[in-house]
């Protein structure tokens, strides 16, 4: 099934791939997946085949290297490290996804694959003003079938604004659907949501926290529920007791069960518009979950919200369940509307890759852990083992995994001579904490104006730090806490101190 403008646009990027040729001193990732060439934002539609072969979606603009009209590239890998590019699947070729094939999700039933996504229309302003948050945008729910993951059968139009609670602005995307425990059959759907808050904000104690300032809207859950993938319904709306930012892009829910131990309930989003107190350090936009106790679709409450990640680079994520029941996470190693950039690979003609697949697992309070896939043990190379100290240049340096254990004595890593990774002793005004610091300064150098994130930490009782050739990732606490950052380190190195204690490092294997 094709019209016009899908193989034509299809003819398009496949020209612009093939013209690709990669510089041979370049930025390119070794196991992280990029885009051929221009522009990738957020995972999209990921799921494991009966085959074993997982298929990874992601938003993509192959003709400017700065975003652009998004359609849906699509990889396959048979260990969520190496990845092989297929070609772009889904294009902006109907009346209702044309301003955008956005962000949505797979969802397997009876031998295929539906994926559900938001079709985006930005109507031409004539002339009266047009907002795009109140009017002049479609935010359309579609859905269309494959049964190879890469050849799709004819898109589906499933509802239009006119089909979400009248007071929501005309923000409403990224569907993540689901089977239901119960009713048999039912399957239940999130989409993230801005309501139209007119009245004044309202009063609060903790207001500064929770972004109060930032317009009067209001970021949401909307949970839809069908027994036919086919009809929806809105059965609940999910939101914080305060207001918590403008807007919610990109939910998620699944439960984790801890061994022994009632299911934890998560509910994963993208607030955009936290201001005052800590947020004013952190990210322009957050990705993180909240415990949910209850039922989503019903009587529920939220709990203490949760970063995914506390460093630079961390947006958008989504999970799928593994055929080994392993929940996986992956995320975008980008941020949208960032001060920073990554000068660096826009020379080379892309930007953006997405961050390593996380197994996560629960903790009986509600919080949980991160760890990247245990697949990655396989391109670990000869062990490299020392104490206290470690300094490593050259190939060894350009793609690392490295686990150190508890650190009485402090820690410090130092990537490429210019981001530092430390814990850090509490001073005036500040806690004890681990920091993320680039030595350089402004756009140019190798953080391309990022320069500092820190998380109080009150001890290290392990930590594990992966590296690719423009990455850093770390995971510290068995997974508690998270920092990833994008850097462009002129040559790879690394230099690590921990007094006393024992350092593992392990080259990995380039694939590319
Ligand atoms: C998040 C996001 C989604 C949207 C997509 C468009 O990064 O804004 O809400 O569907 O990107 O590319």
């Amino acid at each position: 099934m094709s019209n016009a403008l899908e193989r034509d646009l299809a003819r398009l990027v496949r020209e612009r791939e093939e013209a690709v040729t990669a510089a041979p001193a370049s930025f390119r990732q070794h196991m992280h997946l990029m885009p051929p060439v221009g522009w990738l934002n957020d995972p999209n539609g990921l799921f494991q085949a009966d085959d074993g072969v997982f298929h990874a979606y992601f938003q993509y603009a192959p003709f400017d290297v700065h975003g652009g009209v998004k359609m849906w590239g699509h990889a396959t890998s048979t260990d969520l490290l190496t990845w092989s590019h297929d070609r772009c699947v889904l294009f902006p070729d109907a009346p209702f996804d044309v301003h955008g094939v956005y962000s949505g999700s797979a969802f397997a039933h009876d031998g295929r694959v539906t994926m559900f996504y938001t079709g985006n229309v930005k109507e031409i302003d004539t002339g009266s003003g047009l907002d795009y948050v109140n009017a002049g945008r479609e935010s359309n729910t579609v859905a269309v079938d494959t049964v190879d993951g890469s050849t799709f059968g004819p898109k589906r139009l499933l509802m239009t604004n006119a089909d979400y609670p009248s007071d929501l602005t005309c923000h409403v995307r990224d569907p993540k659907v689901w089977r239901a425990d119960a009713p048999a059959g039912r399957c239940l759907m999130v989409q993230g949501a801005r309501r139209r808050v007119d009245e004044a904000p309202r009063p609060s104690s903790s207001a500064a926290q929770h972004g109060v300032g930032a317009g009067t809207d209001e970021g949401e859950v909307v949970v839809f529920a069908s027994d036919d993938l086919a009809r929806w319904r809105v059965v609940n709306r999910v939101r914080t007791s305060e207001r918590f930012g403008f807007m919610w892009e990109c939910p998620d829910y699944f439960e984790l069960t801890a061994e022994g131990e009632a299911p934890v309930k998560v509910l994963s989003v993208c607030p955009q518009g936290l201001e005052g107190g800590d947020w004013e350090r952190r990210n322009i936009y957050q990705a993180g979950y909240f415990p949910l106790a209850g039922d989503i679709s019903g009587a529920c409450e939220l709990g203490a919200f949760h970063l995914w990640d506390a460093g630079f680079d961390y947006y958008a994520p989504q999970s799928f369940e593994a055929r080994d029941g392993r929940r996986i996470l992956v995320g975008w190693l980008g941020m949208p509307d960032a001060p920073y950039g990554n000068d660096q690979t826009v020379a080379e003609g892309w930007q953006h890759c997405l961050a390593l697949p996380r197994e996560l697992t629960a903790v009986s309070d509600g919080t949980v852990r991160q760890a990247p896939v245990r697949e990655l043990a396989g391109l670990r190379g000869t062990l490299i083992s020392a104490r206290g100290e470690l300094a490593v240049a050259g190939d060894d340096a350009a793609a690392f995994d490295l686990e150190v254990g508890a650190c009485a004595g402090g820690f410090s890593m130092t990537v490429g001579g210019v981001l530092t990774v430390a814990l850090l002793p509490a001073e005036e005004g500040l806690p004890q904490r681990l920091e993320m610091r680039f030595t350089d300064e402004g756009r140019s150098g190798a953080g391309c104006g990022r320069a500092v994130r820190w998380e109080a930490l009150e001890e290290i009782r392990n930590l594990r730090a992966v590296g690719d050739r423009s990455s850093l990732e770390v995971f510290v606490n068995d997974g508690e806490l998270c920092m990833s950052t994008r850097v462009y380190a002129p040559s790879p190195s690394l230099a690590i101190e921990a007094p006393d204690v024992r350092i593992s490092y392990w080259p990995l294997s380039a694939h590319r």
